[in-house]
């Protein structure tokens, strides 16, 4: 079974890649997407009914959610022929300003847990593309 997965697929630039792999890539068998609000990863699956849209709702700056999308990789066993590892956010405003636990939790996110998404997902990715 050939996959793409997205995460941040719920808002922003996210949801525009997920719209562009539905309509380049027709001859995926499901996509994949990943974010903390299942409520908008559901209505992305909503407005697209023809195809198998899995909505997977994990909070990636937390260690213990990647072990949750390990776990289904095991169990599925796909081959992926796109990973779009696009969840992140910034804080907004001065640096100095930010606190400590703003700045680890974006480091969670946009470091770790981007790093630990792809480290993951490496030995289920499709030797050919498509
Ligand atoms: N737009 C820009 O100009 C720009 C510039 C440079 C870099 N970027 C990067 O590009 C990516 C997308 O940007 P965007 O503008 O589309 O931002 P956005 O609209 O805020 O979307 C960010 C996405 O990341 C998800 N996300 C955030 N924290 C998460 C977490 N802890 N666990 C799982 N998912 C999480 C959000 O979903 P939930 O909130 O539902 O979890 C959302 O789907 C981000 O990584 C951003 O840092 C954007």
């Amino acid at each position: 079974m050939k996959i793409a997965i997205i995460t941040g697929a719920s808002s922003g630039l996210g949801v525009e890649f997920t719209k562009t792999i539905i309509e380049q890539y027709p001859k995926l068998d499901e996509i994949w997407v990943i974010a903390r609000r299942k409520d908008r990863l559901k209505n992305l699956a909503k407005h697209n009914p023809d195809k198998k849209i899995r909505t997977i709702a994990l909070d990636l700056g937390v260690d213990e959610e990647y072990r949750k999308l390990e776990i289904l990789l095991a169990d599925v066993k796909p081959q992926i022929s796109i990973l779009i590892n696009n969840a992140g956010y910034e804080c907004s405003g001065n640096f100095r300003d930010m606190s400590t636990s703003d700045i680890q939790n974006m480091l969670s996110v946009n470091v770790k847990g981007l790093t630990m998404v792809q480290r993951i997902c490496s030995p289920y990715f499709a030797k050919k593309f498509y």
